[in-house]
């Protein structure tokens, strides 16, 4: 597994420098140490960021990058609001307890035992969650995969329309909020939905690729259209590089 980029943004304190901040174009938004991450707010933060051993790694590329697929509006409101109220709210819930002291992957699957622990397991998945989603798109990406992964992809699953198809299918398919994902269980490849804030991690799967099928990923840009944003993301968006290295 190439760790680096199986990794999601949000890590524990401490993965980064002390006083750092991810920056994204002229926002910055506290790491979690330093003044800004001492709950002290400054012009650049949207609001006061929340004190906690989780914190939120800048996007892998600039906000607008990925527009028109994805407009910078969206970018914002998703990564700035949405992603970032994730890890605050997971802040706040693991405060004073054990759980602040384990790593991301161990707290989800932890959490996912029991149905009591849903107000941790929800905000730290959706936090997970999302850093696999950026990280599942680059500018100019989309297409069919190549190599190792293209062949997997053939035997597996009957070549990239078989994919592409059932990727799709899992996507507009799920029914409310929620993932679609290509992933890998028990050395084969497979397409999978999972509703709300739930992950493959919290069920012995291991992700390649994710889309976001929440409202929050495409209304602004495609209102109810959610077929034509999946569609975007297969043919504009998919980071095929990272799927490849997390297959290993
Ligand atoms: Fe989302």
């Amino acid at each position: 597994m190439n760790r680096q980029n199986q990794n999601p943004s949000i890590s524990r304190r401490g993965f980064l420098a002390a006083g750092s901040a991810a920056v994204i174009g002229a926002q910055a938004i506290a790491s979690g140490s330093g003044a800004a991450g001492r709950g002290k707010s400054s012009a650049n933060e949207p609001w006061p960021a929340v004190e906690g051993p989780f914190t939120l790694e800048p996007l892998p590329y600039a906000q607008d990058a990925l527009a028109p697929s994805i407009s910078a509006n969206t970018m914002s409101f998703h990564y700035d609001k949405h992603h970032k109220g994730y890890v605050d709210r997971l802040n706040k819930m693991v405060e004073g307890k054990k759980l602040a002291e384990m790593k991301l992957e161990a707290l989800i699957v932890e959490t996912a035992k029991d149905p009591g622990m849903s107000g941790v397991f929800n905000p730290a998945a959706q936090a997970w969650n999302h850093t696999f989603y950026w990280k599942s798109m680059k500018p100019k990406g989309g297409g069919e995969p190549s190599g190792k992964l293209a062949d997997k992809i053939k035997a597996d699953l009957g070549g990239f329309e078989g994919f592409k198809k059932a990727f799709t299918d899992a996507a507009n398919g799920q029914f409310g909020s929620g993932w679609a994902w290509l992933g890998l269980r028990d050395g084969k490849l497979e397409v999978t939905k999972t509703g709300n804030a739930d992950t493959p991690i919290a069920h012995g799967g291991k992700p390649l690729l994710v889309i976001d099928v929440w409202e929050h990923a495409y209304y602004l840009d495609y209102q109810n259209k959610r077929a034509e944003y999946v569609a975007a993301f297969l043919e504009h968006l998919v980071n095929w590089e990272f799927a490849a290295a997390n297959l290993g």
